[in-house]
């Protein structure tokens, strides 16, 4: 039995044609069931929903064999972009595709503020790379965690900037934030788990191929 990970919404929606490019079809819709264990038409292949911070835990630690998620989740699990034990991440997918972007108010000096030197109060989920960008700008900031909603941070003073994820750049405007810098492009990966691609490695190696030749450009 092969176990992928994947989250529902986007990184589900978009991992679909990657399946059909396998032959695996899941056979329940996850916006309509309750289920969180999801059966394919293929009686060795099952789908399990976990939030998307949680699938480099599950693959790393054996909950399942593969899954797909998100760069800025991968870089904030690990600690750093140097990767992690028993984690294998073999295939770049080019789906889920954003960029992760500092945003100020738009009457935030943000060139001034960093040229000054004074320190910076950023408000984000994603700790470990606001840390180390600032880190290598050698700018002085105090990191606020969020769990989301991190427009919200300027807008209420909580902080002077936010890192976060921006697409069509729709969220910001809507909230009157201006993005001033672009820190990484993010994509979504497929990550495996070094003991299964060892004793599985026919099956594994075959949905890996399978996705390979499908992934969008
Ligand atoms: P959690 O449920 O753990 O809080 P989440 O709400 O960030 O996670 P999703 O919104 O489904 O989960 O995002 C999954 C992944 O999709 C993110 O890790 C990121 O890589 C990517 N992503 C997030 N927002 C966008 C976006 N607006 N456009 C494209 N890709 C995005
Ligand atoms: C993500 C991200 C931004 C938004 C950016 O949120 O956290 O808020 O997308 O996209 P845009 O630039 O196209 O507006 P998401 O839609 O995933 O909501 P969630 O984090 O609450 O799931």
């Amino acid at each position: 039995m092969i176990t992928l990970a994947l989250s529902k919404g986007r990184i589900f929606e978009e991992t679909l044609p990657l399946l059909a490019a396998a032959g695996i079809q899941v056979l329940e819709d996850p916006e309509k069931s309750r289920k969180l264990i999801l059966p394919t038409n293929r009686d060795d292949v099952r789908v399990v929903l976990v939030r998307a911070t949680d699938v480099p835990t599950y693959v790393q630690h054996g909950g399942a064999d593969i899954g797909v998620a998100g760069k800025d989740v991968l870089i904030e699990h690990t600690g750093s972009q140097e990767g992690s034990d028993g984690l294998y991440q073999p295939l770049d997918l080019n789906i889920a595709k954003c960029r992760m972007s500092v945003a100020v108010r738009a009457d935030f000096d943000y060139a001034a503020a960093v040229k000054q030197g004074s320190r910076i109060r950023v408000a984000t989920k994603y700790t470990a790379i606001a840390r180390e960008h600032f880190a290598n700008k050698g700018v002085h900031v105090d990191l606020i965690k969020l769990y989301g909603s991190m427009e919200l941070a300027p807008l209420t003073g909580l902080a002077d900037a936010i890192v976060d994820l921006v697409s069509t750049g729709n969220t910001l405007k809507a909230n009157k934030l201006v993005e001033v810098e672009e820190i990484m492009q993010i994509s979504s990966r497929l990550v495996v788990n070094q003991a299964s691609l060892k004793l599985k490695r026919e099956a594994i190696r075959a949905v890996i191929q399978a996705f390979e030749s499908a992934i969008p450009q």
